[in-house]
């Protein structure tokens, strides 16, 4: 399997552990890095709504709780039809990082999208 069907079947193996008892859509995020390796996340929600953290921001905790700042790709899986694009605060958060992310978006019943995050997040804020 190359790179790309590894990273969609590490975000597959890691939706099942998605926390949605609120919302009850599952996402799954997973970033290769450089070098080579790969750092997951799922959407983890709260009885306290608000306080919700999307698989997208998880899994870029993860990888840079382990020192990886350098992204090749990001792939996010959802099992719902109601979700097809990264949020607004996740974008900001993936654009700290890397203002040109390449990042795949797979739906149920085949969809598929692929943005880059200089296009989902235009002039993003940076300091
Ligand atoms: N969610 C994500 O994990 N990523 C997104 O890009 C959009 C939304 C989650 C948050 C919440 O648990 C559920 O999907 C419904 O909004």
């Amino acid at each position: 399997m190359n790179k790309d069907g590894i990273l969609k079947e590490a975000a597959e193996n890691a939706l099942q552990n998605s926390y949605s008892p609120y919302s009850k859509i599952k996402v799954a995020a997973a970033i290769l890095t450089e070098s080579g390796n790969i750092f997951t996340g799922v959407n983890i929600e709260n009885s306290s709504y608000s306080l919700t953290v999307c698989a997208e921001r998880n899994a870029i905790a993860a990888a840079i709780t382990s020192g990886e700042r350098e992204w090749i790709k990001m792939i996010i899986v959802t099992d719902s039809k109601l979700v097809n694009s990264p949020c607004g605060s996740c974008r900001q958060v993936i654009y700290e990082f890397n203002k040109n992310l390449s990042i795949d978006f797979y739906g149920p019943e085949g969809y598929y999208n692929n943005f880059n995050i200089s296009k989902l997040l235009p002039e993003g804020f940076e300091l």
